[in-house]
């Protein structure tokens, strides 16, 4: 923990531009709140105190922050007056006056380190300044705080946009909004923060001429990766501090090991987690606390939320949240993993299988057209082509439980609650309502019966009865043989 350091983050403000009724600092880049990004680079320098300024609608703010971070203080700023104001009322909220350094930073500045907070802590701390500024140089500095330094390259003020002269207007060097402060000397100088200006705002900036003023020395440290202090204040922004997070997760994970066939097109979250020799092919997004293990293969074209992926397992075209996949299984192509599936090693989802709260057992398998939800399957079991676990009577749902090395037959229904035993078997086309002991065979669909000759007699003049007589079926003679009572088609045969 650094004792004498405490965090002020500013997220009072209103965020217009986003033309949204989601707080600014609550809309999301790789899956974590804009502010979730500034308070984890912040949680990095183990600050002794972190005060968090909120204001407009804070009763979104405000919650969503102390679940982030449950020891940042919220001070309340009902009017937003300025960012030097903000910053008188967090240090009112913090009671007790810092002792140290207090450092300000913004509540929309996602792709913010905590490695450059701590730089930047150390640079002010080694220059002894009363406020060192965590500047930038851009090639547009439209709308920034200009940096104002004397011949001598000495800081002597920040000027805001709409109060600087022509001359001013054309320094490159901006005020990223991140300032480390002498703790006595912040404490001071909010005190006497005017609002005279422009905007008629309490600017925190201010406190650069005040300290000028005072004899205390200013110090500026521009930053080379000026991305880190690029807020988003419209959803164009928004996309583009995304991409560029994206990029930056996609080429760690590739430099620790991941390949990653391409990368524009691999989206994955700041809390995903990937071992080396994790294979990611186009298309894939991996979201929230998804988690692949070893020489996985994951995509193309698949999407993963909060899932687990086992060691060798292989997931093609598949759409996946909260399911856990074990090692060396197969899942789709084209798959619906809902929550609550658990597939064990070795095991197979299949093509068009959708699958909900389905426990699937080692080696078992689910390859073709089925929905499986509340079930458990044992392992080695086989469940055959096209069949439905039936688990909800129009009211309540129900738990189907088959079990070990069982094969079930294609077209089956299983109407929960119901159990199939180890080692059973089904029928094709068998709707299962009662239990199956293990090892039996269950059968419900009635006998085949055969009509010979019914397409000569009933379908005369098709090709379906000249390929019918071309094969040798039985003509109409041995139709008749066969009994009155046939109806004109298929639907309506009386029994003989
Ligand atoms: C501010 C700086 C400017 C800098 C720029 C960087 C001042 C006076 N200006 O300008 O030098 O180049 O940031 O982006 O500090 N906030 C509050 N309460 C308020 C006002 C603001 O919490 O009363 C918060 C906002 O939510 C935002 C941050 O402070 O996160 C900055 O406020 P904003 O009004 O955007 O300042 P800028 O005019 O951009
Ligand atoms: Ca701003």
């Amino acid at each position: 923990m650094t004792d004498q350091l405490t965090v002020i983050v500013l997220a009072a403000g209103g965020g217009t531009r986003m033309k949204s009724k989601t707080p600014k600092v609550l809309h999301r880049v790789a899956g974590r709140s804009m502010v979730g990004h500034v308070l984890g680079a912040v949680s990095a320098l183990e600050p002794r105190g972190v005060v968090v300024v909120v204001g407009h609608q804070r009763e979104l703010v405000g919650p969503h922050v102390s679940e982030t971070m449950p020891a940042a203080v919220l001070a309340v700023q009902e009017e937003q007056l300025g960012t030097g104001h903000a910053v008188r009322v967090a240090l009112e909220a913090l009671g007790s006056g810092p002792q140290g350094t207090v450092l300000i930073a913004y509540g929309d500045t996602p792709l913010l380190e905590g490695e450059t907070l701590r730089g930047f802590v150390d640079f002010h701390t080694g220059a002894g300044a009363a406020v060192s500024i965590l500047s930038g140089l851009v090639d547009d500095p439209h709308g920034y705080g200009r940096v104002v330094r004397d011949p001598a390259g000495a800081v002597r003020a920040i000027v805001e946009e709409k109060d600087a002269t022509d001359e001013q207007r054309a320094i490159t060097e901006i005020n990223s909004g991140i300032l480390a402060f002498d703790a006595g000397f912040l404490v001071d100088a909010v005190a006497r923060i005017d609002n005279a200006n422009a905007k008629g705002e309490y600017y925190l900036t201010d406190a650069i001429g005040l300290a000028r003023e005072a004899g205390l020395s200013v110090a500026a440290q521009p930053i080379d990766d000026v991305w880190q202090t690029e807020g988003a204040n419209d959803r164009a922004q928004l996309a583009a501090l995304g991409a560029e997070m994206n990029r930056r997760i996609v080429t760690r994970w590739m430099r620790d090991g991941v390949t990653v066939m391409d990368p524009a097109t691999t989206w994955i979250e700041a809390d995903v987690e990937l071992a080396p020799d994790v294979t990611i092919l186009p298309g894939v997004q991996l979201l929230g606390a998804t988690k692949v293990d070893e020489d996985a293969v994951i995509g193309p074209d698949s999407t993963l939320q909060d899932c687990e992926i086992g060691a060798g397992a292989r997931v093609v075209r598949t759409h996946g949240q909260l399911a856990v996949i074990g090692a060396d299984a197969n899942v789709g192509p084209f798959s619906y993993l809902r929550p609550g599936t658990q597939l064990a090693a070795s095991g197979k989802i299949g093509a068009f299988v959708e699958t909900k709260n389905a426990v699937i057992g080692e080696g078992a398998k689910v390859p073709h057209l089925s929905y499986v939800g509340d079930a458990e399957i044992g392992e080695g079991t086989n469940i055959g082509a096209g069949t439905i676990f039936a688990n909800y009577d129009g009211v309540d749902k129900h738990r189907t439980k088959v079990g070990r090395h069982a094969r079930t037959g294609s077209n089956n229904t299983f109407v929960a609650p119901v159990e199939i035993g180890d080692g059973a078997s089904t029928a094709g086309g068998t709707v299962v309502r009662h239990d199956v002991p293990a090892g039996a065979l269950a059968v419900s669909a009635g006998q085949q019966r055969n009509l010979p000759g019914w397409a000569q007699a009933r379908r005369s003049g098709t090709a379906q009865a000249r390929a019918a007589a071309e094969a040798g079926g039985a003509d109409h003679g041995e139709l008749s043989e066969n009994g009155p009572g046939l109806g004109s088609d298929p639907g309506d045969r009386a029994e003989s």
